[in-house]
């Protein structure tokens, strides 16, 4: 049954080619000080920096810069942020960069004027925020996380070995996002497609939960096999317009809390992603398809219903004469090869895992409860293994 819900997302968007142009219709809204926030340099590269420059200046903006945000942000560059911003008198934040920099951009902006360790209150605590929150916009330049449009904000503690995703209000959604195809056409492979599987992950996190007819269950279902599709083109042809189009669209939809309405959700793939990642630092999207298919073979029975709903609706699986456990399995291999075929990193070990790390990683992981098996930490332990 559809749970009840509130539903409100507050960000405006700007799609397309000519979609930076929205940064001259939202500058003026706020005060003159921006804090410009970016990664390793890549927009230097593309020249994207250049174009973003150029159109703040003409707006008359006072450019402070906070550079070098790292793929997993660490609470120590959160921390160096929050000093830089707080020098600029920031009056907006502009994340330009992938899910890293909008995610750091969004909690730079809500720790300036926190009280406390920024670290402790809203990662640890998962506290709401109670303090004035600086506005942030977005220039998306990498497409997965779907951070252009929702209060997601992944943190890495470094030295506690944790890495943590605070889910933030509609208050700390980012305010714009200019989304732009084209600017992801110099994105390496690798990056590429492990946005592609993040983008899948996040709506098989929502979909492999419940078993009511949920209308949010045929959305994920179409938005799937655009992906599916589009990821096909683009991995042949990374410069095809419509594809990375529809993949970063696809993007935005699999999590700007959307399809999570009135539903319940797994996001435990998540967990044990983001605990590799605080061991490894790898790749994100590379550490959900790591673990991914370990933890759905195991869980697959006790949802089986949903699993064959899967294989036969995704990845158009005949069912004649077969049992289901026998479809929900054929879904999950067709799965396999698609994730094979992209070039995705399918274990472990080629994350930098190793076996001595598998105790820390569990103890890392944090369980969830929404999905079709609550799990315990042996069964952790030994998806983990199976992973490795
Ligand atoms: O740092 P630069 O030089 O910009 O290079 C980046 C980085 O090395 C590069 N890149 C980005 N755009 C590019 C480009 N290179 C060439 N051309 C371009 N146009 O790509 C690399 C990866 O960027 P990053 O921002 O780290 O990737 P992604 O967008 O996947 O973000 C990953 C972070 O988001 C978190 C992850 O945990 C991770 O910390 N997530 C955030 C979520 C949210 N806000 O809701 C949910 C996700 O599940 C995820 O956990
Ligand atoms: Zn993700």
């Amino acid at each position: 049954m559809l749970g009840d819900f509130v539903y409100c997302n507050p960000t405006r968007l700007y799609f397309g080619k000519n979609s930076l142009d929205g940064l001259n219709r939202e500058l003026p809204k706020y005060g003159k000080n921006v804090l410009l926030v970016y990664g390793g340099g890549s927009i230097k590269k593309n020249g994207i920096y250049d174009k973003v420059v150029k159109i703040l200046k003409d707006n008359g903006k006072n450019i402070y810069e906070d550079a070098g945000v790292m793929p997993n942000p660490t609470v120590e560059k959160l921390y160096e942020g929050i000093e830089r911003a707080k020098k600029a008198q920031a009056d907006l934040i502009l994340a330009v960069g992938g899910g890293s920099v909008c995610d750091y951009a969004k909690a730079v902006s809500v720790s300036v004027f926190c009280k406390e360790d920024p670290w402790d209150k809203y990662y640890l605590r998962f506290e709401d925020v109670d303090n004035e929150i600086i506005p942030v916009g977005c220039v998306l330049t990498m497409v997965g996380t779907g951070s252009e449009m929702n209060g997601g904000s992944v943190i890495t503690n470094p030295k506690t070995k944790l890495k943590i995703g605070k889910v933030f209000g509609d208050n700390v959604f980012p305010k714009f996002s200019v989304l732009n195809p084209e600017f992801t056409f110099t994105l390496p492979k690798y990056q590429m497609v492990a946005g592609i599987y993040d983008i899948m992950q996040h709506i098989l996190e929502q979909y492999f939960s419940g078993t009511d007819d949920n209308t949010s269950d045929y959305i994920m279902e179409g938005l799937m096999k655009s992906l599916l599709k589009s990821a096909e083109v683009a991995v042949k042809n990374p410069l095809d317009y419509e594809a990375r189009s529809n993949i970063m669209w696809t993007a935005t939809w699999a999590l700007n809390t959307l399809v999570a309405m009135g539903k319940s959700t797994d996001w435990e793939v998540h967990m044990l992603g983001q605990a590799v990642g605080a061991y490894t630092n790898a790749t994100h999207g590379m550490t959900l398809a790591a673990v991914a298919l370990p933890y759905y073979r195991y869980i697959m029975n006790y949802g089986i219903e949903k699993f064959r709903r899967f294989a036969i609706n995704v990845w158009g699986i005949d069912e004649k004469g077969k049992t289901d456990s026998e479809i929900a399995n054929e879904g999950l291999s067709a799965m396999e090869e698609w994730m094979k075929g992209l070039g995705l990193v399918m274990n472990l070990k080629d994350l930098g895992a190793t076996e001595d790390m598998i105790e820390g990683i569990a103890d890392s992981t944090l369980i969830m409860d929404g999905g079709y098996k609550v799990l315990d930490r042996t069964e952790i332990v030994n998806i983990l293994k199976e992973s490795l």
